[in-house]
């Protein structure tokens, strides 16, 4: 069979796809648009995606051949999965191989603001450094502080266990309770609001779903401490950005740490010029490991769904029910 994948990944999982079948890459280093993608689909029984890639209908129904979709990535929001759904295609993700790359990016970014470290880095190589400061770089605290999970999934789970050397005290935002938090770290579940009114860090592992869409508005920055940091490392649309700009310009918490946007992959020009928060380019997951093994998963799971089997990290396994 033929397959179409939108973007060169990881060696390791182009040849495990190509013992089998028949791989056309998308031949240049950027974001392709969406003909591209319906050009390179053509005739192609698999089409392995990217996060950035929009497969929404149109695309969906572009080839009849079509009968597996693998997403290199665990977010899928870019997929119409009800329009695969429709189509009785198996759609996949990569859950689990990017935990700890992604939580580490968290924890990168929380003492990148809080020990102002990008700001500090500035300073220094523009050779403003004259000698030690008692009040030079100021920072935030990270030791016995209170921690904020929105969104107590994997990822979110992973992230707060590794507070554990900082003796934080943890609280968190799920829909489910998160049992292992709460033995480990004795966690607490909370309300939104009282989640952001404690926190001195709150770090968002939610999805992008309606429900999450500007989930961190005015309201909720208005809530949070003065001296709190918000790191966001899930996806950008969960926070109103324009509101954080104001919310950091006039300093309502001390910093944000952004691993993701509204607008991806544009910036607002007035959140570069700003030194309280720490900007990263979409790049959690980027270890030489973890998008190894995203490459292996993808293409296990396209192997598995051209065989007509379910692929193990399938989102629509209702597909199947009718097979
Ligand atoms: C990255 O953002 C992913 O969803 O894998
Ligand atoms: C700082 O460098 C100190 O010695 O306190």
């Amino acid at each position: 069979m033929k397959v179409f994948v939108t973007r060169k990944i990881p060696d390791a999982g182009l040849e495990r796809l190509e013992k089998e079948h028949e791989i056309e890459v998308f031949p240049h280093d950027k974001v392709p648009t969406k003909e591209e993608i319906i050009k390179g689909l053509k005739c192609k029984d698999g089409l392995l995606c990217l996060l950035t890639d929009p497969i929404d209908r149109e695309v969906i129904f572009s080839e009849s051949k079509l009968k597996m979709i693998a997403n290199y990535a665990v977010g899928y929001e870019n997929i119409d999965i009800k329009a695969a759904t429709e189509r009785g295609i198996p759609v996949s993700n990569t859950p689990g191989v990017l935990t700890d790359a992604t939580a580490e990016m968290g924890w990168s970014l929380l003492f990148s603001v809080a020990r102002r470290i990008v700001e500090a880095d500035r300073f220094t190589r523009a050779g403003k450094f004259k000698g030690w400061g008692p009040m030079l770089m100021l920072g935030q605290d990270v030791t016995n502080k209170t921690l904020g999970l929105i969104g107590a999934g994997r990822i979110g789970t992973a992230f707060a266990l590794k507070s554990k050397g900082f003796k934080m005290k943890a609280l968190y935002v799920d829909t489910k309770n998160n049992e292992k938090l709460e033995q480990e770290l004795g966690a607490e579940k909370v309300t939104l609001s009282e989640l952001l009114k404690k926190s001195d860090f709150v770090s968002i592992h939610v999805p992008l779903l309606p429900s999450t869409h500007h989930l961190i508005s005015e309201k909720e920055l208005k809530m949070m401490k003065e001296n709190a940091i918000l790191i966001n490392t899930s996806r950008g649309p969960v926070v109103d950005e324009k509101i954080l700009i104001k919310a950091l310009k006039e300093k309502w918490i001390f910093g944000a740490g952004l691993d993701v946007y509204e607008h991806e992959p544009e910036i607002a020009e007035e959140l570069k010029r700003l030194d309280n928060v720490v900007l990263q380019p979409h790049s959690a997951s980027a270890t030489i490991h973890s998008r190894t093994n995203m490459a292996i998963m993808a293409a296990e799971n396209m192997l598995t769904g051209l065989k007509g089997e379910i692929p193990p990290n399938c989102v629509n396994p209702e597909v199947f029910n009718n097979k």
